[in-house]
């Protein structure tokens, strides 16, 4: 494995992050959404950067299959958004299917501002237009691993963020 981003630049940039959303939304009711599972962890270590007053829900979404990006699917209950600032806060956009069509829902449900925050961002490969608030990192067409992000659901619990050799591609 190889590392893409470290995790002192991860933390470096999660905090600066905290900062700028804790300005933004001072005197706001803020409600962060995380989309799982790939969010949990920026979700949790972004929540304890923001100052302002704020509440956390999640939704599951999925439209990726493997390595691929699929049909979307929006699963269980959607939080209550009626006249909230929201914050859908996502692991990574890369084709921005997934996204596109958690935004549609919380427009439709009414609310007050939604605005997109995702930990990393593969603007090469994006095909649904979607306006990104805040980010971490970009990065360039690689499939990534860690820090939330899976391979066939494993590899979420590393630290960094990295990408897989050939061979760990091959085992699965
Ligand atoms: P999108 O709908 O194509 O933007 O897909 C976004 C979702 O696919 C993300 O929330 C991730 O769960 C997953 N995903 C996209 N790229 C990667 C990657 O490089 N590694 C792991 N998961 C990824
Ligand atoms: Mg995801």
């Amino acid at each position: 494995m190889k590392t893409l981003i470290s995790e002192e630049q991860i933390k470096e940039k999660v905090t600066a992050l905290g900062r700028t959303i804790s300005q933004d939304y001072e005197g706001k009711e803020l409600l962060l959404i995380g989309v799982q599972k790939g969010s949990f962890i920026f979700l949790a270590d972004l929540v304890r950067e923001i100052t302002v007053p704020l509440e956390i829900d999640f939704i599951s979404a999925q439209s990726y299959d493997g390595i691929e990006s699929g049909i979307l699917e929006i699963f269980g209950k959607i939080p209550v958004v009626k006249g909230k600032h929201v914050i859908i806060v996502e692991d990574i956009i890369d084709t921005g299917k997934t996204l596109a069509g958690v935004i549609g829902k919380f427009k439709a449900e009414g609310a007050a501002s939604i605005a997109v925050c995702a930990f990393l961002d593969k603007p090469s490969r994006r095909a649904s237009l979607v306006k990104m608030d805040y980010k971490c990192f970009e990065i360039p067409d690689e499939f990534v691993i860690g820090y939330g992000m899976d391979y066939n659901e494993k590899y979420r619990n590393n630290k960094f963020i990295g990408i897989l050799s050939t061979e760990e591609l091959v085992r699965k």
